[in-house]
C-alpha cells in the first residue's frame, strides 16, 4: 500500500514526540545491569586487591565530600594514609574532627601525621556550596582531585524539597555537586592535570530525566524515592558528559563517573529494620566500604585515567568515562548517550544552580562569574 504524505507526517510526529520514559527494552536491560552487579560484583572485581594499592599521592590535594561515613570515609582515610592532603567537605564537622583524631591516633608511629582537615559543606544548601567554593578559591592553591561522593537515597520516604526548592535527591546527588564542580574550576585549573570524580551508581541505568519536570512534581510520573535517586544519578552522568566535552583539552581536567558497587554503608539507614538485617545476612554479595571505595580511588589516582578521558574527548561518543566497581571502564546507560537530553539537562542545571550558561567558558578564561546563591544573599 502506498504511503501518503499525511502518513509520513504522522510517522515523523511520532518520532519527534518527546520521550516520556525509558522504553521497556531499556528498562529491562537497566534492571539486568542492577541485578547483575548485585549478584556478580565480587566475581567481576576479584582481580582487585583490597585495600587497593595507590600510586604516589604525596603531591595531591583532594576534596572528598560526605567523608564522615561509608565510602567517602574510606576514600578520605586511604588517601590521607597514602600521603595526600585531604579536605573532608562535610555537614557534620564535629563527627569529621572526631574521625581525624581517631585516624591520627591509629596512624601514630607509622609515619608523618596525616595531612587532613575539615571544611563545612551542606549540599542541601546552595548558599553553603558557594560559600565553600569562595573560601577554597580565595586560598589560591591548587586542587588536584574533587571527589563528589556525598549522596542520599531516602528509601521509602515521601518526597522532600530543599530550602532552595529542589527535590532533595536531585539537589544532593546532582545540582549541588554540579555547582561545586563548576565553581571550583579555577582551583582545578591551578592543580591541572586534575580530576573530578563523581560517585554515581549502577541505578542510573534505570533512571530517566524529564527535563521539563526535573523535580518530579507535574504528576506525569509518580514520585518514589527510586525515581528520585535513579533520575538524579542519570542527570549527573549527563551533566558530567557535557562538562567533559566542553572542557578544552588544555585545561587538563578529567571528568569521570564511577559506580562503587552494592556497598554496606549508612545509605540503607532508611530501610525498614528487617530489610537492614537481611542486608547484613548476605555479606558474600555486598561489598564493604573499603571494597566500595576502589572505583573512586582508581578514578582519582590511576595514571591511565586521564589518557582514557582524552581518548573519549576526541571520540564521537557523547559521554564521559564511566568506571564501575571492577575498575574496567564501560559505557553508561543508553539514555545517557541521548545527546539532546544531556544538553537540556546541562541548560536546566545552570538555570537551577543560578549560574550563567557560559560560566564554564568564562571561568576557564579567568573571568569572575556571579552566582544567584551565596553569601551576598544573606
Ligand atoms: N552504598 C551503596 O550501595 C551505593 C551504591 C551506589 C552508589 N552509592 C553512592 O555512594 C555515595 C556514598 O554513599 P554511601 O553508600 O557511602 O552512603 P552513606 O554512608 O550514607 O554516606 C553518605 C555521605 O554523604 C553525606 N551527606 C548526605 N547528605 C549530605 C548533605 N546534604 N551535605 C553534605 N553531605 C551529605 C553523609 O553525611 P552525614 O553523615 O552527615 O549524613 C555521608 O557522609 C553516594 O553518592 C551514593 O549514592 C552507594
Amino acid at each position: 500500500m502506498a504511503t501518503t504524505w499525511s502518513d509520513m507526517k504522522e510517522e515523523m510526529m511520532k518520532k519527534k514526540k518527546k520521550k516520556e520514559g525509558l522504553g521497556w527494552i531499556e528498562w529491562v536491560r537497566g534492571w539486568f545491569y542492577v541485578v547483575y552487579e548485585m549478584l556478580f560484583q565480587r566475581m567481576t572485581a576479584r582481580h582487585l586487591q583490597n585495600p587497593m594499592p595507590l600510586p604516589p599521592v604525596n603531591d595531591l590535594t583532594c576534596i572528598v565530600t560526605g567523608s564522615t561515613s561509608g565510602i567517602g570515609r574510606e576514600i578520605a582515610r586511604q588517601l590521607a594514609e597514602s600521603g595526600a592532603h585531604v579536605v573532608m567537605a562535610v555537614r557534620n564537622t564535629k563527627a569529621a574532627n572526631e574521625l581525624i583524631q581517631k585516624w591520627q591516633n591509629e596512624w601514630s608511629g607509622m609515619g608523618l601525621p596525616l595531612n587532613i582537615e575539615v571544611m563545612e559543606l551542606d549540599l542541601l544548601s546552595l548558599d553553603s556550596v558557594v560559600r565553600f567554593s569562595e573560601v577554597w578559591n580565595a586560598q589560591l592553591g591548587p586542587l588536584h582531585v574533587l571527589i563528589n561522593n556525598a549522596g542520599i537515597f531516602s528509601i521509602g520516604e515521601p518526597q522532600k524539597f530543599s530550602k532552595d526548592g529542589y527535590e532533595e535527591h536531585l539537589q544532593v546527588n546532582h545540582l549541588a555537586p554540579a555547582l561545586l564542580s563548576v565553581l571550583l574550576l579555577p582551583s582545578l585549573i591551578r592543580g591541572s592535570p586534575s580530576r573530578i570524580v563523581n560517585v554515581n551508581s549502577v541505578m542510573h541505568y534505570v533512571g530517566f530525566v524529564d527535563t521539563d519536570d526535573m523535580n518530579v512534581v507535574s504528576g506525569k510520573r509518580k514520585y518514589t524515592s527510586l525515581v528520585g535517586y535513579s533520575s538524579s544519578k542519570l542527570a549527573q552522568v549527563m551533566f558530567s558528559s557535557v562538562l567533559h566535552k566542553r572542557l578544552p583539552a588544555e585545561a587538563g581536567i578529567c571528568v569521570t563517573c564511577v559506580s562503587p558497587g552494592v556497598v554496606q554503608t549508612n545509605v540503607a539507614r532508611d530501610l525498614p529494620r528487617i530489610v537492614q538485617a537481611g542486608y547484613r545476612l548476605i555479606p558474600y554479595f555486598i561489598f564493604s566500604a573499603q571494597e566500595g571505595s576502589r572505583s573512586a580511588l582508581f578514578a582519582a589516582t590511576d595514571p591511565h585515567v586521564p589518557q582514557y578521558c582524552q581518548l573519549l574527548k576526541s571520540d564521537d561518543l557523547p559521554v564521559c568515562a564511566f568506571i564501575p566497581q571492577d575498575c574496567n571502564p564501560t559505557n553508561p546507560s543508553e539514555e545517557a548517550h541521548n545527546f539532546e537530553t544531556s544538553h537540556k539537562v546541562w541548560e536546566k542545571t545552570f538555570e537551577m544552580i543560578g549560574l550563567p550558561s557560559d560560566a564554564v567558558e568564562r571561568l576557564i578564561e579567568g573571568e569572575e562569574v556571579a552566582c544567584r546563591y551565596g553569601s551576598h544573599r544573606e
